[in-house]
């Protein structure tokens, strides 16, 4: 009988080609497979020795190789091209078969596609993939969607193939349909979050600490050793350090000030609007690349707007712990919305995920992977329902000991003329969550002016109307 392949990738570039070795250096035999066959020899050629493949220049031959039921990871650009190769797959496919789709798909298309592959006794399985060519090779978190059953027969598969935390593996599945996805893209958009801050401190004890990039690299690196260990600080240290072989010139200073995004950043605040959660931490960083994207308006403006020269020194000599507290407070804001979104999703689409297994796959294999994940791990695991994780109490201690360097850190920025909206939004956020009143007291009350939308009372029940033409007296709507 000849070999048949537990698990098939078709779309072999950069990422396709990583799973599917990471797949075979786990022992399962790999069916691989990509529009044009040059990929496909290629792979075999060049990592064919790593373990077994069994390559295929059609779709059929491809579909072929498989044992029962089929498992076919797609791994091609998102959009189009996915529905194009779930075309081309689905009809050589039999009931029970899965198409797993490990691409950066948006979860409304993961749900659309699941819906349509269900009605031919297809499982969808929209999947969320972390960590680069890197963790594609070495072991990514995965964050697989779908049906229950399909992940009883791939979930062994992925989890072999996951990175590792103490032995257990960065892949859950997360829920139903596009929750994957999902998940996935909340990621994403953390991920924007968490590094629009840390430039943020940079940038303070840059212009208001008056240090060299390679002091701040040293800086970044004993940060790396505490509770902000994580892998976007550590990667930062690294940049901070690298000085420019043709002018010797610090490597952040020769490159182009412009941030360029893909688009889960912005998929997420779009999402997040939709869910009205409120998410600006995330969508701060978002807006903060397109500003430093928008070069025509900078150049406007750049020369003509006002503002106080940056004065070295500013920020005194506690500068760099204010920065730490800043930096720490902020980014527990930025996952404390993420999660709360995460929650909302759940909630709204019936995924019942548990935020906690989230923070759990996501700390090893991608690019949010952090110390601070086993906090929020344990905050759900000790509330299951929990409102925010600012609540809780490692995250309550850490932001109560924070605030005043926090404060301090936001006033400096403000006075300085240095743009920080991650950290002033999240505390801005933080005062607002804190809040016994809010001014939206005031914005009811002009909603019920200009157009009768109505109020509630604090000391009744029922809606009401004020009548603001006439003699403004209050009727029950
Ligand atoms: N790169 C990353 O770090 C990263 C991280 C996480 C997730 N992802 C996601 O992983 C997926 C793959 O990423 P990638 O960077 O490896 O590859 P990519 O550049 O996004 O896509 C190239 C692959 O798609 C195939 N393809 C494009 N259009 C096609 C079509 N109409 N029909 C069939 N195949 C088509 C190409 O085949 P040909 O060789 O024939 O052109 C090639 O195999 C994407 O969804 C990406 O967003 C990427």
């Amino acid at each position: 009988m000849t070999e048949k392949a537990q698990i098939g990738v078709t779309g072999l570039a950069v990422m396709g080609r990583n799973l599917a070795r990471n797949f075979a250096r786990h022992g399962h035999t790999v069916a691989v497979h990509n529009r044009s066959y040059g990929r496909t020899k290629e792979l075999v050629e060049e990592f064919g020795h790593e373990g077994t493949f069994l390559p295929a220049e059609s779709a059929e031959d491809f579909v072929a190789s498989l044992e029962r039921p089929r498992r076919v990871v797609i791994m091609v650009k998102a959009g189009k091209p996915t529905d194009a190769v779930i075309e081309e797959f689905a009809p050589l496919l039999e009931p029970g078969d899965m198409i797993i789709d490990a691409g950066n798909a948006h979860f409304a298309d993961t749900r659309r596609r699941e819906a349509s592959l269900k009605e031919r006794g297809l499982h969808f399985v929209g999947t969320g993939v972390s960590g680069g060519e890197e963790g594609a090779l070495h072991g990514p978190s995965i964050m697989p969607g779908g049906s229950k059953e399909s992940y009883e027969s791939l979930g062994p598969l992925l989890e072999d193939i996951a990175a590792k935390v103490d032995g257990e593996p960065c892949c859950v599945h997360v829920g139903p349909d596009g929750a994957g996805h999902f998940v996935k893209m909340v990621h994403n958009g953390i991920e924007y979050a968490d590094m629009q801050l840390i430039a943020e401190a940079y940038d303070l004890l840059r212009q208001a600490g008056g240090h060299s990039p390679a002091e701040i690299a040293d800086v970044f690196s004993s940060w790396n050793e505490g509770r902000l260990g994580s892998y976007l600080i550590e990667i930062t240290a690294e940049v901070l350090k690298q000085v420019d072989a043709g002018t010797g010139k610090p490597f952040v200073d020769i490159v182009v000030d412009q941030a360029e995004q893909k688009g889960t950043g912005r998929w997420t605040v779009q999402s997040a609007l939709d869910l009205g959660v409120p998410v600006s931490g995330i969508a701060e960083a978002v807006f903060a690349r397109a500003l430093s994207g928008g070069a025509d308006v900078r150049r406007a403006a750049a020369g003509k707007l006002p503002g106080p020269a940056a004065q070295t020194g500013a920020g005194g000599a506690d500068l760099r712990a204010d920065v730490e507290q800043a930096l720490f407070a902020s980014k527990i804001v930025a996952y404390a919305q993420g999660f709360q979104q995460i929650q909302a999703a759940s909630a709204e689409y019936g995924w019942e995920i548990d935020p906690g297994a989230m923070a759990k796959i996501w700390r090893d294999g991608c690019i949010i992977r952090a110390k601070f994940l086993d906090y929020i791990k344990q905050a759900y695991d000790k509330d299951a329902n929990l409102q925010t994780l600012l609540v809780d109490d490692y995250f309550l201690d850490a932001v109560s000991g924070a605030q005043e360097a926090w404060r301090r850190v936001v006033a400096l920025a403000a006075q300085q003329g240095i743009p920080a909206p991650g950290f002033a939004s999240a505390l801005a956020y933080y005062d607002g969550l804190r809040a016994q009143r809010l001014p939206a007291a005031l914005i009811q009350g002009q909603r019920d002016f200009f157009g009768a939308h109505t109020y509630q009372r604090i000391d009744k029940d029922g809606s009401f109307h004020t009548m603001w033409g006439a003699e403004r007296n209050e009727v029950g709507a």
